[in-house]
């Protein structure tokens, strides 16, 4: 790992990093207790461990000071109405933001607070999103057959909290309806634990 300035490329129209350090996928097995339709989901996983999303990153320290970056690549597919998405994560350090651009594909960001705030925010093309600090972040993909796909910075001492995640849910997802993507209240999450110390 270089301490002196470098570029890379994204070149399109697959946008993987000219130079990377990890690539990691993660796939419907990775999902697991995530997923509003657990028949749905069993299901699926019983046909095929899909890929859903992917990460090429650019490693540097990991210390207060330094950036990590890199790519998220959301595939196209769904678990019954629920749009294929990323596990999510609060920051293990939750006073760090993180700053995505969106470079191809369609998709949300789906945000909350420990206290319960929530939003939701369009992906696409063009578009930056900030994620400012104490904001859990998941992004999905709603495009039928485009990868939504983004490139991220974040302090690179921030680490990754899925444990709350995996135990809580999201308050929101982000399913198919009659009129395209809807944005619903999330009745597998997890109020009683979320009350609890
Ligand atoms: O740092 C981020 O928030 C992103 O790089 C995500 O890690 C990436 O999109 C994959 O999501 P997750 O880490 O929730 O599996
Ligand atoms: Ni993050």
């Amino acid at each position: 790992m270089t301490d002196l300035p470098f570029t890379f490329t994204l070149p399109m129209p697959e946008v993987i990093p000219s130079n990377y350090d990890n690539h990691i996928e993660r796939r419907l097995s990775d999902l697991r207790g995530q997923c509003l339709d657990q028949e749905a989901y069993a299901a699926m996983l019983a046909q095929e461990n899909s890929l859903v999303y992917e990460v090429y990153e650019i490693k540097r320290p990991e210390i207060a000071g330094e950036i990590l970056m890199g790519v998220s690549i959301v595939h196209p597919g769904k678990v019954g109405r629920e749009f294929y998405m990323t596990k999510g994560h609060f920051h293990t350090v939750i006073n760090t933001a993180e700053l995505y651009y969106c470079l191809r594909g369609e998709g949300f960001m789906v945000m909350e607070t420990p206290e319960g705030d929530t939003d939701v925010q369009p992906l696409s093309s063009g578009r930056v999103l900030y994620v400012p600090p104490r904001w859990a972040h998941r992004s999905v993909c709603t495009s039928r057959q485009e990868d939504l796909v983004t490139f991220f910075a974040y302090p690179a001492n921030a680490g990754h909290d899925y444990g709350t995640i995996e135990q809580l849910g999201f308050r929101k997802l982000v399913v198919d309806g009659s009129r395209g993507p809807e944005i619903i209240d999330n009745p597998r999450y997890q109020e009683q634990a979320a009350r609890e110390p």
